[in-house]
């Protein structure tokens, strides 16, 4: 049936008609907000490249998480930024550790339970020298090793777990990863807690500001040995798969919106729960438009999730939860 018949426009006519046609749907549970924690007390650092987002002490966080709840989002993915640094990140996987202290303090507010608590677990944030494992050096040469990182991430994991985090979330990209986790936190009773895998992590310049957000750029060299080559989608799936088959409950696809066919192409093939993540990158390059008038910042906001999901994302960890929230009412 063609023209006359069939007009398309009869079903865009109006808002109501258009919402109940609508195939894709946002609402805040399927939001989680990253929160950069730091030391001190009533700090609220804002980052340069990212208007609206903090470096966050531990009081000024559980008022964050408040107001996050309050607004319905899904939950919270924890970076911390700790007091000091060392080559084997050792703030990541310490019993004080930032975000393990932020963990208890959330725990201790009823009213957050309402909110999954996501621990992102990598060492970069931990590490002297800004990479996601231990570096060894030889001259000029330098490696980032594999299997002694993976042995740290994994005791980081336990250590999140045991501070009471709901998901556990590793970043890091070593290979085993996953496995080694899910050994080491079965081994220490926290076999219910559900890993969700950055399977498919590419090295992206659009995670820039976030780098500045959490304090965490390498010292020399880049990520591209441990993280994925953009132009790769079949090595992505592969990726994910290995994750899977390594104990993933869940996986996290990252960045979003220069990689939407990457998330496509995996909702079709997999059939686990997949989350993206719309990176500091994005959230600054809309940003930046924003603040010259470029674009209008609602809808552009809107439309930048509904493109995830409608990608196939069933969750989206992005810095305009709490503003999509708000439109979402
Ligand atoms: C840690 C990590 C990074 C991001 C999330 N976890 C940075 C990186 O890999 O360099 C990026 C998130 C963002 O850009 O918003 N490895």
């Amino acid at each position: 049936m063609e023209f006359p018949v069939t007009r398309m426009r009869r079903l865009r006519r109006t808002e109501a008609m258009r919402n109940l046609v609508r195939e894709t749907h946002l609402h805040p549970g399927a939001l989680i907000y990253p929160l950069f924690l730091c030391p001190g007390e009533g700090v609220r650092r804002e980052i340069g490249s990212m208007p609206g987002v903090f470096n966050l002490s531990i009081d000024e966080a559980v008022r964050e998480a408040q107001e996050a709840a309050s607004l319905g989002l899904g939950g919270l993915l924890l970076f911390g930024l700790p007091e000091t640094k060392d080559a084997e990140g050792s703030g990541a996987y310490a019993d004080d550790g930032i975000v393990q202290q932020a963990l208890r303090a959330f725990k201790q507010q009823r009213e957050l339970d309402k909110l999954v608590m996501i621990a992102d677990v990598c060492l970069c944030e931990y590490t002297s020298h800004g990479h996601c494992g231990i570096v060894h050096k030889d001259g000029s040469h330098y490696e980032i090793e594999n299997d002694s990182s993976v042995r740290l991430l994994a005791k980081t994991a336990a250590s999140l777990a045991k501070a009471g985090a709901d998901i556990i979330a590793p970043s890091d990209m070593m290979d085993g990863r996953v496995a080694a986790m899910r050994d080491e936190m079965d081994e220490e009773g926290f076999e219910q807690i559900p890993i969700l895998s950055y399977a498919s992590k590419f090295a992206s310049a659009f995670y820039g500001p976030f780098r500045e957000a959490a304090d965490s750029a390498p010292q020399f060299g880049d990520r591209r040995s441990y993280q994925m080559d953009g132009a790769n989608l079949r090595e992505a799936m592969r990726e994910i798969e290995l994750d899977l088959a390594e104990g993933a409950d869940m996986i996290l696809m990252k960045p979003a919106m220069p990689y939407l066919d990457v998330i496509r192409a995996a909702r079709e093939r997999f059939q686990v729960p997949m989350g993206a993540y719309q990176v500091s990158g994005e959230y600054s390059m809309l940003h930046a438009a924003f603040q010259r008038g470029w674009l209008e910042q609602e809808r552009a906001m809107m439309e930048s999730l509904i493109s995830i999901r409608r990608a196939g994302a069933d969750f989206i960890v992005t810095y305009f939860a709490r503003d999509a929230a708000k439109v979402l009412g």
